[in-house]
């Protein structure tokens, strides 16, 4: 019997706090018309109380609640994030902690914006396997702290919170499930989009270097997005055996209203076909497809049956893309 690997619930938390461009022209040398018109933001939400551990539970909490799963029935747990709330433990096993998921091995990945399509791709090839029956993977981020708040050209981009999915392997003829996932690596070109850590300190270095935040040459990012975006949505449907037409709903990450109609136009494909949030939550790296997902899984705007493309792309750089039926 094929084993078939489906997201069976969904869920999702970004912070109270909402910061409308106009609010951040009031602090900083920006305006609504630059931000929405170069990359259609218009607010984002960012962490105040909030921490990546705690909107990642909450979106778990969600999704487990709409999967009708218990804790104890999580065998692995995923999280995808590039700003955890320490270094170690590891945020996984954080959530693992406060949801109860004591079976569960708790280990994450840093992808950056492709890391929950790189979560899925990982649970998936353990659920196939049979290694295990049961996973709960993550995007959760808590961008806002990783900028310089005084480079406009950066933060007005980002914005923070968290988007879960459980994940499960089936055997019934019903089950919907993933049919293709392509994912690909460019390190050669990933200084465009970094972020470094804490410098050495020991007492054999001298050191004054300060903290480094989020560096972007955004227009290398843009080019690298539409031309990346288009053939990886091309070569997972091809491998999913559809036709473009055949897809209900492409779901990629929000980075930017332009990087996604050109993406449209590049697919040949109604911009109806492609849902999204950026207006309101800015780009959430990792968590930006699993709370899109989350956002359109919740409204009733994809139904059982539905084809859909999942695909983000990042630093590293890299990139990731999914078919699957709901
Ligand atoms: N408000 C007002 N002006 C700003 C600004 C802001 N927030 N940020 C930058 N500017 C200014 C720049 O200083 C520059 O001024 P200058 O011409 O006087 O030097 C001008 O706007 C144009 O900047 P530029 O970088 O050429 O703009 P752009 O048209 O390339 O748009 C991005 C910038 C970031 C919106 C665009 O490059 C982009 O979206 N890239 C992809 C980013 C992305 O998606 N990253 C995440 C990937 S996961």
């Amino acid at each position: 019997m094929l084993r078939k690997v489906e997201i069976i619930g969904t869920g999702s938390a970004i912070p109270k706090l909402r910061v409308a461009n106009d609010d951040l022209s009031k602090i900083m040398d920006t305006s609504d018309e630059w931000i929405s018109t170069r990359t259609g933001i218009r607010a984002r939400h960012l962490a105040v109380e909030e921490t990546t551990t705690g909107m990642a539970v909450e979106a778990a909490k969600h999704a487990m609640e709409k999967a009708k799963v218990v804790p104890e029935e999580i065998d692995l747990i995923i999280a995808a994030t590039v700003s955890p709330d320490r270094f170690f433990p590891n945020l996984s096993c954080e959530i693992q902690r406060e949801i109860g998921a004591k079976h569960a091995v708790a280990f994450d990945i840093n992808a950056a914006c492709s890391g929950f399509l790189f979560a899925l791709n990982l649970a998936s090839t353990y659920l196939k396997s049979g290694v295990y029956q049961t996973a709960l993977i993550l995007g959760a981020e808590t961008l806002s702290k990783m900028m310089d708040w005084t480079d406009r050209s950066t933060c007005v981009l980002f914005g923070d919170g968290a988007g879960a999915a459980i994940v499960r392997a089936s055997e019934s003829e019903e089950a919907g499930g993933i049919l293709s996932m392509v994912q690909g690596s460019d390190g050669a070109a990933g200084m465009v989009l970094n972020c470094s850590n804490r410098p050495a300190n020991n007492p054999y270095v001298k050191n004054d270097t300060a903290l480094s935040y989020t560096y972007m040459n955004g227009q290398e990012v843009y080019k690298f997005a539409v031309r990346t975006v288009p053939r990886a949505v091309t070569q997972v449907v091809e491998q999913a055996g559809l036709s473009m037409e055949e897809i209900d709903y492409f779901l990629l990450h929000q980075a930017n209203y332009r990087i996604i109609e050109a993406a449209a136009k590049r697919l040949k494909q109604p911009m109806e076909k492609f849902p999204t949030n950026l207006q309101e939550c800015g780009n959430i790296s990792a968590a930006s497809v699993p709370i899109l997902l989350d956002n359109v899984n919740s409204a009733g705007t994809i139904k059982k049956g539905d084809k859909i493309v999942l695909a983000g792309f990042g630093a590293g750089l890299t990139w990731g893309a999914a078919v699957l039926v709901w």
